[in-house]
C-alpha cells in the first residue's frame, strides 16, 4: 500500500491539528451511549456514516414483527439516537447507507423501505 491514495488520505487526516481519528464500539442505537460518545469527544462531530446493519433476511410470509424491529434498530434507531445525540443540521455531512431501494433483493423487504 506505500504510497497508494489511501495512505495519503490517512497521512494527511492524521497531520491535522484539529481532526482526531479514531474507533469507538458503541451500540449505535442506544441514545444515552450515543450522546455520552459524541460529549467525550475532543473535537466536535463535523459528519458522519451512518453503517450499522443487521440482517434478518427471510421470505415476505415469514416476516415478523421482530424481524422488521431487527433491521430498523440497527438502521433507524441509529438515526435517531445520532439526532438525539447532537444536531443533524449542524453536521457538515451525513451519509446513510441503503437505507431505501425500490427493488431489494430476495428475502430483504425488512431490510428495504
Ligand atoms: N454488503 C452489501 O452488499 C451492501 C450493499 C450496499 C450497502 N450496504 C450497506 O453498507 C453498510 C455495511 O455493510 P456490510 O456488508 O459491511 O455489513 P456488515 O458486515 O453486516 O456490518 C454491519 C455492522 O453493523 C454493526 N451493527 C449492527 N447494529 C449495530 C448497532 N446497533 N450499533 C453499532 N453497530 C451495529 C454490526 O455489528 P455486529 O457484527 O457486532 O453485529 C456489523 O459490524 C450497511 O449499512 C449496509 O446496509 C451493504
Amino acid at each position: 500500500m506505500k504510497d497508494s491514495l489511501p495512505e495519503h488520505v490517512f497521512n494527511y487526516l492524521e497531520a491535522r491539528d484539529d481532526f482526531n481519528l479514531g474507533v469507538e464500539p458503541v451500540d449505535g442505537s442506544d441514545a444515552a451511549a450515543m450522546t455520552q460518545l459524541v460529549q467525550s469527544q475532543k473535537y466536535p462531530l463535523g459528519g458522519a456514516f451512518l453503517l450499522a446493519a443487521t440482517w434478518d433476511d427471510r421470505m415476505f410470509f415469514s416476516q415478523e414483527q421482530s424481524s422488521f424491529d431487527r433491521s430498523f434498530t440497527a438502521k433507524v434507531g441509529s438515526y435517531n439516537a445520532l439526532a438525539a445525540a447532537v444536531n443533524i443540521d449542524s453536521l457538515d455531512f451525513l451519509i446513510s447507507m441503503s437505507s431505501g431501494t425500490i427493488f431489494g433483493n430476495p428475502g430483504q423487504v425488512n431490510y428495504t423501505r
